[in-house]
């Protein structure tokens, strides 16, 4: 199995590219590109933690190398939030990024899963799935817009407020990855746990506002990077597990999926041996449920409109 880590010098870069030398099946290889000079030494760095994961590294000229007969392109590289900016700030520095990185995967990977962590990730999928419509390569059952954070995030708080072990926790969350666009359903968890209708509207605006409250509490050194990390290697070793044949594997992405409510969203998928084997329902809705996902889709349609008609 090849992991690409596209962007893996910048600080998520290097916390996944950490966790994935620790964590993915034996004999991997994990590839590690960055037009950051750096990133050979990283690898290298690397390559000293004792596992049977095999490190290289490739700065900005080697693309193809990074690339050819990879399994699953990881990409960060692109610009974080600074305090002020919003994710919609982000889409005119990154959009370029993501349209350049694509047309390389397109050329050298044109088979690979994609998973995609550079914000705005509303945009930045729908940048990416043009992209690769154009390169005449786009398979929708192989390109992610990774919302993972979203779900261990709800998980840790839900945790916090009920005393519970959070890891006994798989919170869904459907929508998109900024602000309103997020929807954590906790409707579907009140078997086990009971929420009053406060405690649903405030949990709900924490885990819409987390990112926001990370970029502040960093001021102004990053936005959030480490539970990213471990989001992404969640995300990425489900993927391999469906690659590798394992049933029952499922995750939420924001992907072009089988909803009415916009072109790309996040729902429950399962994993298979070709990325994606069945969009699954995002099952019932609390009348509050329904409502945020009335007030999102605006705003949801405009980012995924914005990202399409920058590759037109
Ligand atoms: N999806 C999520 O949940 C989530 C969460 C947090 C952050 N993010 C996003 O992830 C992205 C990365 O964040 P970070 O904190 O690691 O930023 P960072 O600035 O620390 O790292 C970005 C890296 O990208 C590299 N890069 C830039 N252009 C490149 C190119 N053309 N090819 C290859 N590499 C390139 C830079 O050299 C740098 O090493 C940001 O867009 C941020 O908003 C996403």
């Amino acid at each position: 199995m090849k992991v690409t880590v596209l962007g893996a010098a910048g600080s998520i870069g290097q916390a996944l590219s950490l966790l994935l030398k620790m964590k993915l099946p034996d004999n991997s290889h994990l590839s590690l590109y960055d037009i950051s000079p750096v990133t050979p030494g990283i690898a290298l760095d690397l390559s000293h933690i004792p596992t049977s994961v095999k490190t290289e590294g490739f700065d900005g000229t080697q693309t193809k190398e990074a690339l050819s007969n990879t399994n699953i392109v990881l990409i960060s590289a692109g610009f974080a939030r600074k305090p002020g900016m919003d994710r919609s700030d982000l889409f005119k520095l990154n959009a370029k990024i993501i349209q350049h990185l694509i047309e390389e995967v397109a050329e050298y990977s044109p088979n690979a899963l994609i998973g995609i962590i550079t914000n705005p990730v509303n945009s930045m999928v729908p940048v990416a799935a043009s992209v690769l419509k154009k390169a005449g390569v786009y398979n929708k059952n192989k390109l992610f817009g990774i919302t993972t954070l979203d779900i261990i995030r709800s998980n840790a708080f839900i945790a916090k407020l009920k005393q519970k072990n959070p890891t006994k926790i798989n919170t869904p969350v459907i929508g998109g990855h900024s602000g309103i666009t997020i929807l954590p359903l906790l409707s579907q968890l009140t078997k086990d746990y009971c929420f009053s209708e406060k405690e649903i509207v405030d949990l709900t605006k924490k885990v819409q506002t987390a990112g926001n409250a990370v970029l502040e509490a960093k001021a102004g050194g990053g936005s959030a990077t480490l539970a990213m990390s471990a989001a992404a290697t969640r995300f990425t070793l489900s993927l391999i597990r469906g690659l590798e044949g394992e049933k029952n594997i499922i995750e939420y992405a924001y992907v072009e999926g089988n909803t009415t409510y916009a072109t790309f969203f996040s729902q429950p998928l399962l994993f298979g041996r070709d990325g994606i084997i069945e969009y699954l329902s995002i099952g019932n809705l609390s009348q509050f449920e329904q409502n945020t996902i009335s007030n999102m889709i605006k705003t949801l349609n405009n980012d995924i409109c914005i990202g399409e008609e920058f590759i037109k």
